[in-house]
């Protein structure tokens, strides 16, 4: 067990349209986590940029975005005032860590990243040089305020992995000074007790929906990047279209089983099941089980109204806070300042321990 005080930390970047996955992987469980922890969530426009600028839209598109996202978190129940919600670059303290984590960080472990090799593709050599460094910016958001549980969906495991692995290289590395500075914290290593100055984080990726697949294929994720705009649910799409988007979902010719083990060769079946069970707060042996030998002609209406219930007043409530971008721009003001105070007591004893002269 840790000694570590627990805080939360999480990231959504802002680019462009946020779906259904983001919400169900992420978004909802930052809501979940308030009530239990000290939580932090950040709108990561500083990750956003790694990618094309086709991609995060420009100047007027990462400003659109940004607030988008602070919207959702908002209007999905996170508490800005309880908590802390800002935007990335307002704290220049998760660049200063990043730095100094990419010269803890080693070749092969970025090297390992699927992440990158699915958004570089092909093309490699074109990819920039933060799109490869993007894990330690990741590592360096949560370790700044020396996060110990990490929300995220099943996309982000193996980055939240590297970051247990900088952390761990980084107390070893420094561990005489930081012993002989006091700034260690006692934690258990497996059967051992070392003293750390980071935290190993824990992953927090848990519930029926960590990886929510796209509608038009049960074996791809669900993403912002998806040419077809079918293939996912959209946190401002109406009700008709979340409607019309889950009638025109795939899906196989087959009843629902009456087990969850019988979606196992299934997966469009099993991705609208795991969505019907995730935001009913169901599992998704309860939904097979009421739905057992009923065919998707029953169960898509089913889904459709669950999801309009659920997700129409969210929609709503974003629409209202994006008219008023100046109390969203406060938001973020008034979390970049009290994330910022966190971010620079962590850093102060960061270049003491590296004995950086100030
Ligand atoms: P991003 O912006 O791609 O996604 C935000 C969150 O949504 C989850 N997610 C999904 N969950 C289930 N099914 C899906 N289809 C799906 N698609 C996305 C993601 O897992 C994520 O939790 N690298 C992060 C942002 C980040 C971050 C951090 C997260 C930056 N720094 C520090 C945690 C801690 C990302 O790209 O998320």
């Amino acid at each position: 067990m840790s000694s570590f005080p627990k805080r939360v930390f999480s990231g959504v970047q802002p680019t462009g349209n946020l779906h259904l996955g983001n919400y169900l992987g992420a978004i909802r469980k930052f809501v979940a986590l308030q009530k239990e922890s000290d939580c932090i969530y950040c709108v990561v426009d500083l990750h956003a940029i790694t990618q094309s600028i086709d991609v995060w839209g420009g100047a007027e598109g990462l400003m659109r975005s940004t607030r988008e996202v602070t919207a959702a978190f908002i209007a999905s129940g996170i508490d800005p005032k309880k908590h802390i919600v800002f935007n990335q670059s307002r704290v220049p303290q998760h660049a200063e860590l990043a730095w100094i984590f990419n010269c803890v960080a080693r070749m092969g472990w970025l090297n390992r990243m699927t992440q990158f090799k699915e958004k570089a593709g092909k093309d490699r050599e074109n990819a920039s040089v933060g799109l490869f460094a993007y894990p330690t910016l990741m590592a360096a958001d949560i370790l700044v305020y020396r996060g110990t549980h990490v929300p995220v969906g099943d996309d982000q495991k193996q980055h939240l992995e590297l970051a247990r692995d900088i952390a761990q290289k980084f107390n070893n590395d420094f561990s005489d000074r930081i012993a002989k500075l006091g700034l260690g914290v006692e934690m258990a290593v497996g059967d051992t007790t070392v003293n750390g100055y980071f935290p190993l984080t824990e992953p927090v990726i848990e519930g029926e929906a960590t990886r929510v697949m796209s509608l038009r294929d049960g074996l791809k994720k669900m993403s912002k990047s998806d040419p077809s705009d079918l293939s996912r649910i959209n946190l401002t799409d109406d009700a008709d279209t979340i409607a019309r988007k889950i009638r025109k979902a795939k899906t196989d010719i087959e009843p629902l089983p009456s087990e969850a083990k019988g979606l196992e060769a299934r997966p469009e079946a099993d991705n609208l099941v795991g969505i019907y069970a995730a935001l009913a707060d169901m599992s998704r042996d309860a939904v097979v089980s009421e739905f057992a030998g009923k065919q998707f002609s029953v169960f898509k209406p089913a889904l459709a109204d669950l999801a309009v219930e659920k997700l129409a007043p969210i929609a709503g409530e974003m629409r209202r806070l994006m008219a008023d971008p100046g109390h969203i721009d406060a938001i973020l003001k008034d979390g970049g300042e009290r994330a910022g105070a966190i971010a620079e007591k962590t850093m102060a004893d960061v270049r003491d321990i590296l004995g950086m002269l100030r």
